[in-house]
């Protein structure tokens, strides 16, 4: 689908849902009737975020008409200092999937003998995926990671997603043929992406980046289970955690681990 076809298709679904959806019903069944309505317009696939979509049931125990504030009674109750290994086994753990690609391709740079800090780049690469926010989901990932790692992790985690873009024959990587398939055969990156690749081969943690790129790329395989606790050690010394615990040490990216606690939050 060409951009002008898309949003044609996006002004469409806005026109029918004004015909459509009754203006008696409640906020709620709004919101669903024009959900249904874009799910069936769009020939596009849409991911909305898992992690704060658990069940459209309310939490069990809070009374009508009220939103949840604090704990979700649905996931997995966090210690009050979390470090980044709680993160994984309460939240990140349940995308099996997801984990399950970082951990892959974790090992896969571990067993090469790379350098903890591209172990560790690996295991957090799609953290923004699986649990804070899918668009720009490695620039995401490095502000969470920022004020914990070295910064060489930081520039790995934030530029791989627009190294993934492009073919470097220097490290034998390709253009994903997974990218043509689910992107299309048109697509193409945005120049910003093209922006980022040039900026990022200049600079002296490109090499870490790529290591990041090459073993993201070939860390696909449902047969494989590799467990979390491998990686206890790195996740503890090449990652800085906080006393105070991964959300309330006041750092720049204090909130976004809070909203990983607390992702059903109303405000
Ligand atoms: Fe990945």
């Amino acid at each position: 689908m060409t951009r002008h076809e898309a949003v044609r298709q996006a002004v469409s679904v806005a026109h029918q849902a004004r015909r459509e959806i009754s203006p008696t019903s409640t906020p709620q069944e709004k919101a669903d009737q024009l959900e249904t309505l874009m799910l069936e317009g769009h020939t596009v696939q849409v991911m909305p975020p898992w992690l704060a979509d658990v069940t459209r049931e309310p939490p069990p125990g809070l009374p009508t008409g009220r939103f949840l504030m604090g704990d979700d009674p649905r996931l997995p109750a966090m210690p009050d200092r979390p470090a980044l290994y709680d993160f994984y086994t309460c939240r990140v753990a349940l995308n099996q999937t997801g984990i399950q690609h970082m951990l892959q391709s974790a090992a896969l740079a571990q067993d090469k003998g790379l350098s903890d800090n591209v172990v560790l780049a690996c295991i957090l690469h799609d953290i923004s995926v699986t649990n804070l926010v899918r668009t720009d989901h490695g620039y995401w990932a490095a502000q969470l990671i920022e004020p914990y790692v070295d910064a060489e992790v930081t520039e790995a985690v934030r530029y791989r997603q627009a190294l993934r873009y492009f073919a470097e024959p220097d490290y034998d990587y390709d253009y994903p043929a997974f990218y043509r398939e689910v992107f299309g055969e048109d697509y193409k990156p945005a120049e910003y992406l093209e922006a980022a690749r040039d900026f990022a081969r200049t600079q002296p943690w490109y090499d870490t980046a790529m290591q990041v790129v090459v073993n993201d790329f070939y860390a696909f395989d449902a047969n494989v289970r590799i467990e979390l606790n491998r990686f206890e050690g790195v996740m503890k010394t090449a990652f800085r955690n906080p006393i105070e615990g991964l959300g309330f040490d006041a750092s720049a990216s204090a909130h976004m681990w809070r909203t990983l606690i607390w992702p059903n939050n109303f405000l």
